[in-house]
This record gives structure tokens, sequence and C-alpha cells, in this order.
């Protein structure tokens, strides 16, 4: 036999045994660029073919792809060998105790103010409003002048005003946002209008200095205290259920007639709400003829509807954040 023939037959008998002994995929690696890569033994044996007789050749070709295959082989062997362990060793690492008790993952809920309000908006909704906002901080002309409260006007008392140094002041209530959406749009108009207001008031169970309004506005050709009434009795209904509600006569400068609204909630009636025809001079203002428009609009506070639909005792619970008070909800 010769030279190269034997070559080829120890590398056909060492190489699977060699690599039948490695237990690692990198290890396996080396092994096959050590045997089969291009400077590897097998290629290395082969350059001798060159010298060969040409009769010998087509034998020591056929013997050297059978060494080929032999090593490939082993080697794909091993491979699945290495890869089945490497799996079983994961599946052993990761198993799951399903007996173990879980780890508690906290859900957040939904704030009892903002549950109120996307009750209040979806009603409003659903009568056809819009919903429309406007700033907090605003100017004397939206908060008062336009809405019929000049300077001397004895009700800016009734909202105790944080003013700005620059002349601005915080929103004392969302009737502001009734101007700013007539100055732009045609009627009919109706919306819906929440949002954050500010009053010096000092605080105690039933105030706080920052607190939520929502404001309710229509104007159109032909309404009357009649839709009012039915627009207010419709809303209340669907909020407090089948209680006694009433109309109290009221002042605001801004409507005229206004009312006050009570709801007979737990055996006491309790004030929910300002409300009335909007007043010639608010239409007058904003450039709609009143001989042709009518609007009525309500205020109210969502803190004070939240407090009564959750029997909540004290305002501040809204918003100081106590985890203990907001997991009820
Ligand atoms: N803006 C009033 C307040 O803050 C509430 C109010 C009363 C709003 C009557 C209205 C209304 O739109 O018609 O006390």
């Amino acid at each position: 036999m010769s030279d190269l023939a034997t070559q080829l037959t120890t590398l056909q008998q060492s190489a699977p045994q060699t690599i039948a002994t490695v237990d690692s995929l990198e290890g396996l690696e080396q092994l096959r660029v050590k045997f089969l890569g291009k400077k590897g033994e097998l290629s290395q044996i082969l350059k001798g073919m060159g010298k060969l007789d040409a009769s010998e050749r087509p034998r020591l070709g056929a013997l050297a792809n059978e060494v080929k295959d032999a090593v490939q082989l082993a080697i794909e062997e091993t491979r699945s060998r290495l890869l089945a362990a490497e799996i079983a060793a994961q599946l052993t690492a990761e198993t799951l105790d399903v007996t173990m008790p879980g780890v508690y993952t906290p859900q957040g809920g939904i704030h009892p103010l903002n549950s109120t309000l996307d009750q209040v908006l979806d009603i409003f909704v659903g009568l056809g409003y819009t919903v429309a906002r406007g700033p907090e901080m605003e100017t004397d002309y939206y908060n008062f002048e336009a809405l019929n409260t000049p300077a001397d006007h004895p009700a800016r008392d009734m909202q105790d005003t944080f003013y700005l140094s620059d002349g601005n002041l915080l929103r004392t209530h969302t009737s502001s946002v009734q101007i700013r959406y007539l100055e732009n749009h045609q009627p009919p108009v109706r919306i819906i209008a929440p949002g954050r207001c500010y009053r010096r008031d000092t605080e105690d169970a039933t105030h706080g200095a920052v607190f939520h309004q929502i404001e309710i506005l229509a104007v159109d050709q032909g309404l009357t205290f009649t839709d009012l009434k039915g627009t207010i009795q419709a809303f209340l209904a669907q909020i407090f259920g089948d209680v006694p509600i009433r109309f109290r006569a009221s002042y605001f400068p801004f409507t005229e007639p206004s009312a006050e609204v009570d709801v007979q909630w737990r055996g006491r009636w309790l004030e929910v709400l300002g409300c009335g025809m909007v007043d010639p001079n608010v239409l007058k203002g904003v450039g709609y003829d009143p001989e042709v428009y009518t609007g009525f609009a309500a205020g109210f506070g969502l803190e004070r509807f939240a407090m009564v639909l959750h029997q909540i005792d004290d305002i501040r619970r809204l918003f100081t954040s106590d985890l203990r008070f907001l997991r009820q909800f």
C-alpha cells in the first residue's frame, strides 16, 4: 500500500475516534477545521496526489472521498449528540415549578374623578355634545368681562380669584370656555367643557384651591328653559338614578333666568349644579343676535359628583394619592 493510502486509512480510523470524545460544539468545530479544513489533515495528504502515478490516482481519489465521508459522518453524529445534550440541559435548568407562589403584579385602577368624568362625558356625547377645552390661565375678559361680569360687578366676590403678576388670572370656572368656543363657531352649538379651575378658598373637607368643573353650553334658534330642564333631568337621572330633583331660582351674571339644582340623595337635598338661560348680553358680546339665538348653560363641580356617587367624605382624599383609599375603586 502506498504511503498516501496508509495515511488516509489512519486518518479514517483515528479522526472519528477523536471526534467522538469532544464535549462541546466549539471543540467540534475546531476538529472539523483540523481534519477537513482547507489546510486540514485531509488536504495535506491530498497534496501528495500530484506526485502519484496516473494509474494510482483514481483509487486514491476514491479512498480520499471515503475518508472524507467517514469524518463528516462522525462530525454530524457528534453534532446531533451535543445539540440534544444542550437542549436537555436547558430543559432541566428552565423547569417551571407551577406549584410555586406567583409574583404579585399590582394593577392600576381608574381614579374616581376620572371614572366620574368619563361617565358624564359619555352621557353628553350621547346627546350630541362635542368636548371643548380652554386654557387654565385666562384673561380677565374671558373669565369675567365677556361673561357679563364687569370689574365693579359684585358677583366677582363670589369667586376668590388667583391673579397673576402679569394681569392674567387662573380661571375660576370653565364658563370661560363658553366665550372662547362661541367666538369661533356658528350655531347650533352643543359643547361639554371639562377642566381644572382655581380659587383661593381655604381648603376644607369640601373645598380645594384646585378643583374640576364641567361646563355645558347649547346655543341655537328657539332653545327654551324647557330644553334646559329636560337636558338636566335626563343627565341627572343617568347619574343618580330615579331620584327627586328640584330647580331653585338663583343668580349668575351670565345666565338669566338662573337656577340651582338639587337632588335628593340618601334623604338629604344636595345642591349639584348651577344653570340658566344664556344672558342676552353674553350672546351680544360674541356677535350673536339674541333676538335670533337663545341658549342654555350649566356648570358643576366634578369632585362634588364623585363624592356623592362614591360616598367620599373629604375632598382631600381625591388628591392625596393615598393607595389605601384609591385601591377601593
Ligand atoms: N360658573 C359657575 C360657578 O363656577 C357655575 C355655573 C352656573 C355655570 C350657571 C354655568 C351656569 O354655565 O349656567 O359657580
